[in-house]
């Protein structure tokens, strides 16, 4: 061997690593070539001065990972194939990635062409009123860390779930917390973990709706449903949304057979309007009548500042047609892609087939950790904290735009859910106003992606999740001294 090898004795590395990193280093800058006959391993032994049996388990583990190969009766040598060459295969050139690739897309695949990558582009100011996440800094991660480390501590959770629809003792947590907390009607047979509402949107579109299919959904609405049920062809037709939400009488006047509508009504997504008790009981009338299906998306439920909360309709229809989901993303992280449907027992097969083939299970681990949390009461817990944390930070929003702009805004839906609808009167267009907000460090995001037909502009999604009191009010300062 041309090189010296030379052993650390004060290194808390054991030797056998050493020789093993040692020549491995040797092999990869090629030091040592391909071919190469390597010492035995009783003459390294003797030359490093440590025993043969510690050379051999470097030499083994270098064989069993490609770098070396014996010959019977010859001795051991370095590989001609590296595993890195067959691990790693050359990443191409950005350059070299044709814009348009020469495939031929199926019908979803061209559908997506249309689509931007971020539908709404997130201000990187300053002070942004982005939309779509908790006051993350306040989560009880070490908590959390301790639970998952406690369920780290047997391996139950390596192998392949035996039920795709979830782990039986979280659709029993989500059970009883539905029942209790928004009076849904379900049992642990009929949840359905999912990856986040995302993917309940994905399921119920393939499973339900065919291309040519109609989709009733409120107006403005959810882009990011919109896109789901788009993407997979259905023809959507969008019903207006006023202050009691959905107008059910607009939904029954369609003309289109309506396979599913997709509502928010707990606090219509982004105008905050709560679904009224009557419009409610129409909404599952017609649904019985027509045989149309509900998409309840609860996404936000948990927080209600002012009133009592409306009954979920799934729980007013006793289940039968309506598919309710909720998620975590909001009260807790939404990296930890946990999401549950409740549905129609009938469909409770064919979506666990569904499941299955999209994506086999949510991850085991993280569903015993959260069934966890919910169980052990940190769940009520820390959304009783982040609803009086939140409060404070709405009213110090709705104080500060009244204040300094009186009756040149309207504030909407702010009696629930984690951000507000802020309705700008002025006659500046709404790409300057954003403009003018940018130079004095305010992110404002607009709410007119989320419609399908006309904008009314002006409208702004302001989220108080992130932000403390004093940023809320700085930013609402900020904005006041623009002329606009
Ligand atoms: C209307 C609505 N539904 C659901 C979600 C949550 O989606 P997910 O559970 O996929 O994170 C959001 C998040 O922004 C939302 O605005």
């Amino acid at each position: 061997m041309d090189f010296a090898l030379a052993l650390d004795p004060h290194s808390p590395t054991p030797y056998y690593q050493q020789i093993y990193e040692a020549l491995r280093q040797a092999i990869l800058t090629g030091r040592l070539s391909a071919r190469q006959r390597l010492p035995s391993t009783r003459a390294l032994a003797t030359s490093l001065g440590v025993s043969r049996a510690t050379v051999t388990q470097s030499y083994d583990q270098l064989l069993s990972e490609g770098y070396l190969q014996t010959v019977v009766g010859s001795g051991t040598y370095v590989c001609d194939e590296l595993p890195e060459d067959l691990l790693h295969s050359p990443a191409p050139e950005i350059a070299s990635i044709s814009p348009s690739p020469p495939v031929s897309l199926s019908a979803y695949g061209r559908r997506l062409v249309d689509f931007a990558d971020s539908p709404t582009p997130e201000p990187a100011a300053q002070i942004s009123f982005r939309y779509g996440r908790p006051a993350l800094d306040q989560f009880p991660l070490a908590l959390w860390r301790q639970l998952l480390v406690r369920r780290c501590r047997s391996g139950n959770w390596l192998d392949y779930a035996t039920d795709p629809m979830g782990y039986w003792p979280l659709r029993e947590a989500i059970a009883a917390y539905l029942s209790q907390a928004r009076a849904v009607h379900c049992q642990p047979d009929h949840i359905l973990i999912t990856n986040g509402t995302q993917q309940a949107l994905d399921l119920a579109t393939r499973v339900l709706v065919s291309a040519g299919d109609a989709i009733a959904l409120e107006e403005p609405s959810y882009l990011s449903a919109r896109r789901v049920f788009t993407s997979q062809g259905a023809i959507l037709h969008p019903i207006p949304v006023d202050e009691l939400g959905l107008d059910v009488d607009k939904l029954a006047q369609t003309t289109a057979p309506i396979r599913l509508v997709y509502v928010t009504p707990s606090h219509q997504f982004p105008t905050g309007a709560v679904l009224s008790l009557p419009r409610r009981l129409a909404l599952l009338a017609w649904a019985q009548q027509t045989g149309s299906l509900i998409f309840e998306d609860d996404y936000d439920s948990e927080y209600r500042y002012a009133g009592r909360p409306i009954p979920a309709l799934q729980g007013l229809g006793l289940g039968q047609s309506v598919l309710y989901v909720g998620t975590f993303s909001k009260v807790l992280f939404p990296s930890l892609r946990v999401g549950y449907m409740v549905l129609p027992p009938a469909l409770v097969p064919l979506f666990r087939r569904a499941k299955w083939l999209s994506d086999r299970q949510v991850p085991g681990l993280e569903q015993a950790v959260l069934a966890d949390f919910i169980v052990e009461g940190h769940l009520e817990r820390h959304i009783r904290r982040m609803r009086s944390l939140y409060d404070q930070r709405r009213q110090a929003l709705v104080a500060a735009l009244t204040q300094h702009f009186g009756c040149r805004v309207t504030v909407l839906g702010e009696n629930a859910g984690l951000h507000v609808m802020v309705r700008f009167h002025t006659k500046i267009s709404e790409a300057e106003l954003i403009a003018r907000a940018a130079r004095v460090g305010v992110g404002l995001i607009s709410a007119s992606p989320q419609y399908l037909g006309q904008r009314p502009g002006h409208e702004f999604i302001f989220s108080y999740t992130e932000l403390d009191e004093n940023a809320i009010v700085t930013g609402i300062q900020r904005l006041a001294t623009l002329s606009f």
